[in-house]
C-alpha cells in the first residue's frame, strides 16, 4: 500500500519534532500503521526554515492553503496555535474531507464543539492527543485505556512553564519574574507566556480532558482560571512547614450536581506521587470507579515528546484510514449523540479545604474571634500554624488549614474575618486537595 500523505501546517517546534521522528523511525511506524507515513508537503511563513528542516523531497510552500487544497493530501497536522487563522485553516482542511492532527488546545477549548461537529459531518478525524500533557498519552488513555470506567474525577499538572516556576521558587527562593524567563529561556512557554501563568493554558486543557472523561460539550468558557502571578514565596515556604507543596492543579471532578472544572494554585500534601512531579514535567492523576487511581507522567511540552503525540494520531489514522467512520473511536470518547448536558458547577459550588494566611494584632482574643466566624459558617480547622511577623512585634502571622468546606460559605466567612480591625492586611487564601 502507498504511504498516507501528510501535510504539515508551521515547521516550528513540533513540526521539526514530527519530521525529525517521523524520518528516524519510519520503518518501526511503518510496521505498527500498516503503511508508511509521509510528510510530503510544508506549509510555513519562514520557507527557508521549513526547507531546512523539510529536507529533499518536501514541497514547501508558504501558503497553508496550497495544502490543504492538494488532492493527494490525506492528513493535515494543524501546528500553527491559537483561535485565529488555525481555526479557519481546520475548518477549511475538514471541508475539503482531509483527517486534522492538531496540537492546538486553545482552538478545541473554545471552539472544540464547532470543529469535531463538522469533521463528523464530514466523516474526518480531529486527533489531538498532543493538544493534552505533550508526549503522556493521557487522551487515549481517558478515551480507550479506561473506558470501561466511570471517571470520578481528573488532576493534573499540565502546564510545564507554571510547575518549572514552582520548583524554581521553592528550591531557590527565586523570585517569580526570573524564574519565568528561565523557562521562556528553555522553550517551555508559550509564545503569549501569559497564556501559561495565569492558568489559561492548563485550563483549555483540563476543559479538554473533562469533555472526554465526562462526555461533556468542551466548554472553556465555564472554566474557573486562576494563575500563579498572585502566587507569595512566603506562602510556598508555609505550606511546606504544614507538609505540602503549592501546585498549580487543573482539576475536572464529578459532584451530584454537576461537574467541577478549575485550575489554580493547590496546596497538595508533600507525601503524594504528584506533588513530587518537579520542572517542567507534567502529570496528570485520574480516579475511575474500576480501576482505581492511576497517574501519567511525562513530559509536556518540548519538540520531541509533542512529535511522540502527533505521530500516535498520525498512526491511528492510518489505521482507520479505510474504517467505517461509524465504527471509529469518537471524538470525545462518547458517541456525538451520547454527550451529556451536566452542568459546569459554578466555583462558589465547589468543595475544598483551604490554607488561610492572615496576618493580625498580636494581641489577645483575635484568634478566637477569627475561629468563632469560621465556626459559624460551619467551616471546621484542620491544623494552625502562628509565626512572628516581619512587620514588628504588634502583628504575627496566623495559618490556618480547614478541612472540607463549600467555597461559597468560606467566601462569606472572609468577607467577615476581613472586616474584623485586628485583620491588618488581605487575607491570602488558596484551595487545599488532599487527592487521597
Ligand atoms: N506552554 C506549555 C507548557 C507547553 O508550559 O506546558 C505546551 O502545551
Amino acid at each position: 500500500m502507498n504511504p498516507i500523505q501528510v501535510g504539515l501546517l508551521g515547521a516550528g517546534t513540533v513540526g521539526s519534532g514530527t519530521l525529525k521522528v517521523l524520518q528516524r523511525n519510519q520503518e518501526e511506524i511503518r510496521r505498527r500503521a500498516g503503511r508508511g507515513i509521509a510528510i510530503t508537503m510544508v506549509a510555513d511563513l519562514d520557507t527557508a526554515r521549513a526547507r531546512a528542516v523539510a529536507g529533499p523531497g518536501v514541497e514547501v510552500v508558504a501558503d497553508a492553503r496550497a495544502v490543504i487544497a492538494n488532492p493527494a493530501i490525506d492528513i493535515v497536522v494543524e501546528l500553527i496555535g491559537g483561535y485565529g487563522i488555525a481555526r479557519s485553516l481546520v475548518l477549511e482542511a475538514i471541508a475539503a474531507g482531509k483527517h486534522v492532527v492538531t496540537a492546538n488546545k486553545a482552538l478545541l477549548a473554545v471552539h472544540g464543539t464547532e470543529i469535531f461537529a463538522a469533521a463528523s459531518a464530514r466523516g474526518v478525524v480531529v486527533a489531538f492527543e498532543a493538544a493534552v500533557a505533550g508526549g503522556i498519552p493521557i487522551i487515549k488513555a481517558l478515551r480507550e485505556g479506561l473506558t470501561a470506567n466511570r471517571i470520578e474525577g481528573v488532576a493534573g499538572i499540565v502546564n510545564g512553564t507554571t510547575n518549572f516556576n514552582l520548583s524554581e521558587m521553592r528550591d531557590n527562593g527565586l523570585d517569580f519574574s526570573v524564574v519565568l524567563q528561565e523557562a521562556q529561556r528553555l522553550g517551555y512557554a508559550e509564545a503569549d507566556p501569559t497564556f501559561d501563568i495565569e492558568g489559561i493554558d492548563a485550563g483549555h486543557k483540563t476543559t479538554l480532558m473533562s469533555a472526554i472523561a465526562f462526555g461533556i460539550p468542551v466548554q472553556f468558557d465555564k472554566a474557573h482560571v486562576e494563575g500563579i502571578t498572585g502566587l507569595q514565596a512566603t506562602d510556598i515556604r508555609y505550606a511546606e512547614q504544614l507538609g505540602y507543596r503549592i501546585k498549580l492543579l487543573g482539576i475536572a471532578r464529578r459532584q451530584s450536581s454537576g461537574i467541577e472544572l478549575r485550575v489554580h494554585p493547590t496546596l497538595i500534601p508533600a507525601k503524594r506521587l504528584i506533588a513530587n512531579v518537579e520542572g517542567a514535567m507534567n502529570a496528570v492523576l485520574v480516579q475511575g470507579d474500576a480501576v482505581g487511581t492511576t497517574l501519567y507522567y511525562g513530559k509536556g511540552a518540548g519538540s520531541e515528546p509533542t512529535a511522540s503525540a502527533v505521530i500516535a494520531d498520525l498512526v491511528d489514522i492510518a489505521r482507520l484510514h479505510t474504517a467505517d467512520p461509524a465504527h471509529r473511536v469518537p471524538h470525545l470518547a462518547f458517541q456525538p449523540g451520547e454527550i451529556a448536558d451536566t452542568p459546569i458547577l459554578p466555583i462558589a459550588d465547589v468543595v475544598t479545604a483551604f490554607y488561610l494566611r492572615l496576618s493580625v494584632a498580636d494581641q489577645s482574643g483575635v484568634l478566637a474571634a477569627i475561629t468563632s466566624i469560621l465556626a459559624s459558617h460551619d467551616i471546621s480547622i484542620d491544623a494552625m500554624l502562628q509565626r512572628q511577623s516581619s512587620q514588628g512585634q504588634t502583628q504575627t502571622e496566623l495559618v490556618i488549614l480547614t478541612h472540607n468546606t463549600v467555597e461559597g460559605r468560606m467566601r462569606q466567612a472572609l468577607a467577615t474575618v476581613q472586616a474584623l480591625p485586628t485583620v491588618l492586611a488581605p487575607i491570602v487564601s488558596i484551595r487545599k486537595e488532599e487527592l487521597s
